[in-house]
């Protein structure tokens, strides 16, 4: 009597919004004030992380970025990112987005394409496969990339962290970070659709400001124009 209802497509009401780039880019600072600005509008949202999100992903959190996956190679790294997704997208986001919210998920599938499959050298074919069992139609409507320089990037982490140790990611080169960038940036090139470059070299407010835009033009239209 009270199976869940099945969710697909058709059921989602919501929108999915996802954002990629490399360490310290500004993703969690930015699904931070995106999450701000929709709630003023009264709209239910939704923010979420990955890897985690719901709590046996957490789980599986704390063991990739301890690095505890890493020495069984990128191919089994990416499955258990995989895995993790799988229950984020059952306990969370499908359902959240069956009820209309809106869900915006700080790192998402691109992170595995870039970090595991470009960087890891896995195929199109390991990594397109793992997504369509993993995350099937319910890809993102919208994702931003946000650009800066490794260096850049890195240095903000470094400062942010502050005595912590540096995660499994942190820890790579620099030459593996520029390598991340050019990955990210491929997969928007790829899926102009879905994805949006966005310079975040620049102050936090003035990239929250070209965010807002892309959110109202191409998934608040009809509202805005109102
Ligand atoms: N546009 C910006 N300009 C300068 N500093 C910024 C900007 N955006 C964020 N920062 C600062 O840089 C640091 C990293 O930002 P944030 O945590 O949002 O990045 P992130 O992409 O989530 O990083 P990570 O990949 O390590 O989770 C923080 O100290 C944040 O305050
Ligand atoms: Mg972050």
């Amino acid at each position: 009597m009270n199976a869940p209802m099945p969710v697909s497509k058709s059921a989602r009401a919501g929108r999915f919004i996802t954002f990629e780039g490399g360490e310290g880019a500004g993703k969690s600072t930015q699904v931070r004030k995106l999450v701000e600005a929709l709630s003023a509008r009264g709209l239910e949202t939704v923010a979420t992380r990955e890897p985690g999100g719901s709590p046996n992903a957490e789980e599986l959190r704390k063991a990739l970025l301890a690095g505890l996956v890493a020495p069984l190679g990128p191919a089994a790294e990416a499955m258990i990112f995989s895995a993790a997704r799988i229950d984020h997208l059952d306990i969370l986001i499908k359902p959240a987005l069956a009820r209309g919210a809106f869900v915006v998920c700080d790192r998402f599938a691109d992170s595995t394409r870039a970090y595991q499959g470009a960087l890891g050298s896995l195929s199109d074919e390991f990594i397109d496969g793992l997504e369509r069992v993993t995350v099937g139609d319910n890809m993102p409507d919208l994702t931003f990339m946000l650009d800066v320089p490794a260096e850049e990037g890195l240095a903000r982490a470094g400062k942010r962290r502050g005595d912590e140790a540096v995660d499994r990611f942190e820890a790579e080169n620099i030459d593996f970070h520029r390598k991340l960038r050019e990955a990210f940036r491929d997969i928007a090139e790829r899926n102009p659709q879905r994805c949006v470059i966005i310079d975040a070299t620049r102050p936090p407010d003035d990239v929250a400001a070209d965010i807002w835009r892309e959110v109202e033009t191409r998934l608040l239209g009809q509202e805005a124009s109102a």
